[in-house]
C-alpha cells in the first residue's frame, strides 16, 4: 500500500494548530473581508518593548554580538537572571542552574522532552495553557488533567493533587499567575501542595512563573515557598510578558544543575542557543530601569476591573475577579441552551464564541481549548477604547439570546 513519504508522524496525531491561533486567524480573515473586528484572543501585552531594551539590542549588534552563543545562554545573561531572581524572589541560583531558551515555551518543552519516557504522567490543573498538554503528548507522556472550579478561584487544592499522583507521575505543572484563569496561588496554597509532594519524592514540579510581574497580590515563587524541594523544582520565566518582548523569544529555566545539563543537551539538538541579540536585550530588561513595570500592571488592573464589571452586569456571564495575568476566564454556562436572533442554538462554549464573532465581531477563545469547557478566555491586554467597545458588543450579544 502506498503511503506518502510526507505523512505526519504518529506523534502529530493529537497536535494541531492551537485553538488560540485558529481564533486569531478566523478574526483576521473577517477583518481582511472588511468587517470591524475586535480580537481579544491573543495573550500579549499591547505596550511597546521599553526603549532602553531596544537600545541594548542595537548596541549589541553594533559591537558584533551576532554569533552563536553558548547553547545554555551567555554567562552575562545567566548572571543577570540570577541577580534579578535574588532581588525579586529571594533565592540564589548559580549560572550552572540556569538555561536560556527561545522563550519560556522552549524551557517547558526542553524539560518534558529531556525527562519523559513513554507513559510517564504529568499532572496539569485545568484550565491550563493549551500548549502544556500537547507538549506532554508530543514527548510521549500522558497529561493527567485535574479540573479546578471558579468557586475555588481555579486553584488546585492539596487533596486533588494527592489523589492524582500515581507511581508513573513525573511532574506537577503549576502556573501562577495562570493562563487562562488569572488565578494566583498564594504562599499558603503552594505550601500545602509542597506538603503533598514531600510524601512523593518521585514527583518534580515545573512552576511556570511567566506572569510574575503581572500580579495584583503579593507574588511568591514556588521555589521560595519550598526551598527543600529545590532539587526537584524547575522554574520557567522570561521577558515576554513583563517587558513586552513576546517577539524577542527569550525565556529561562532555573533548576538543579543535572536537569539543566540534560535540557541543554536537548536544546543543542533543537535550536542551540537563543538569539544573541535577544540575550543582550534581556540583560537590559533585567538589570536596567524597572520603573515602567508597576504603571503597566496598574493599567492592566484597571482594564480587568472595567471588563469584569461589564461582563457580570450582563447577568448572563460570571467570572471571579482574577489576581494576576491579563485574562478573564468567563463562565458562559447561563447562555447554553439559548438561541441567537438568527436561530443558532448556543450548545457549547465554542458555539458562544463562534456566534459572538459572527454577530458582533468580537473574538475570544472557547474554554474547551483550555481543558475546562463552559467558559471562554478573554485577554484584556488591549487599549481601553477597544475593551469598552468589546464589552458593549458582548452585552448586546448576551441580551439578544432568547
Ligand atoms: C502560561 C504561559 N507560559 C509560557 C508562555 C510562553 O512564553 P514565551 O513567550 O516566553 O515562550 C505563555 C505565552 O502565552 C504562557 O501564557
Amino acid at each position: 500500500m502506498f503511503t506518502s513519504p510526507l505523512r505526519p508522524a504518529r506523534r502529530m496525531a493529537t497536535v494541531g494548530l492551537s485553538e488560540i491561533v485558529m481564533v486569531s486567524e478566523a478574526a483576521a480573515a473577517l477583518k481582511a473581508a472588511g468587517r470591524d473586528i475586535i480580537s481579544l484572543g491573543t495573550g500579549e501585552p499591547d505596550f511597546p518593548t521599553p526603549p532602553h531594551v531596544i537600545e541594548a539590542a542595537h548596541a549589541a549588534a553594533r559591537v558584533g554580538e551576532t554569533k552563536y552563543t553558548a547553547t545554555q545562554g551567555t554567562l552575562a545573561l545567566r548572571r543577570a537572571i540570577a541577580t534579578a531572581c535574588e532581588r525579586e524572589n529571594g533565592y540564589a541560583a548559580t549560572p550552572a542552574e540556569i538555561i536560556v531558551s527561545t522563550g519560556a515555551k522552549q524551557v517547558i518543552f526542553n524539560a518534558l522532552f529531556a525527562t519523559l519516557d513513554a507513559g510517564d504522567e504529568v499532572i496539569i490543573p485545568a484550565p491550563y495553557w493549551t500548549s502544556y498538554s500537547d507538549m506532554v503528548t508530543v514527548c510521549g507522556g500522558i497529561a493527567k488533567i485535574i479540573p479546578t472550579s471558579g468557586a475555588d478561584g481555579f486553584r488546585l487544592g492539596a487533596p486533588a493533587l494527592a489523589e492524582a499522583i500515581t507511581p508513573r507521575t513525573r511532574w506537577l505543572l503549576l502556573n501562577s499567575p495562570g493562563n487562562p484563569s488569572g488565578a494566583v496561588l498564594s504562599a499558603a496554597d503552594q505550601a500545602s501542595l509542597a506538603d503533598v509532594l514531600r510524601a512523593h519524592p518521585h514527583v518534580a514540579v515545573l512552576s511556570d512563573e511567566i506572569y510574575q510581574h503581572i500580579c495584583y497580590v503579593p507574588f511568591t515563587s514556588f521555589r521560595a515557598v519550598a526551598p527543600d524541594l529545590a532539587d526537584r523544582t524547575l522554574i520557567a520565566n522570561g521577558v515576554s510578558k513583563f517587558a513586552s518582548m513576546t517577539g524577542w523569544r527569550l525565556g529561562w529555566g532555573i533548576g538543579p544543575a543535572a536537569l539543566i545539563k540534560t535540557m541543554v543537551e536537548a536544546q543543542g539538538q533543537i535550536t542551540s542557543g537563543a538569539s544573541s541579540i535577544s540575550q543582550a536585550a534581556a540583560i537590559a530588561a533585567l538589570l536596567g530601569p524597572q520603573d515602567y513595570i508597576a504603571p503597566r500592571r496598574e493599567a492592566f488592573r484597571a482594564r480587568r476591573d472595567l471588563v469584569a464589571t461589564a461582563l457580570v452586569a450582563t447577568g448572563r456571564l460570571n467570572c471571579p475577579l482574577p489576581d494576576g495575568a491579563f485574562y478573564l476566564y468567563v463562565d458562559c454556562t447561563p447562555c447554553l441552551g439559548l438561541t441567537t436572533p438568527t436561530g443558532r442554538k448556543i450548545a457549547s462554549d465554542a458555539d458562544f464564541c463562534t456566534q459572538l464573532l459572527a454577530q458582533e465581531g468580537v473574538a475570544v477563545v472557547p474554554g474547551r481549548a483550555f481543558g475546562l469547557p463552559g467558559h471562554f478566555r478573554l485577554s484584556y491586554a488591549y487599549d481601553e477604547a477597544s475593551l469598552a467597545r468589546a464589552c458593549a458588543a458582548i452585552t448586546r450579544f448576551c441580551a439578544s439570546l432568547t
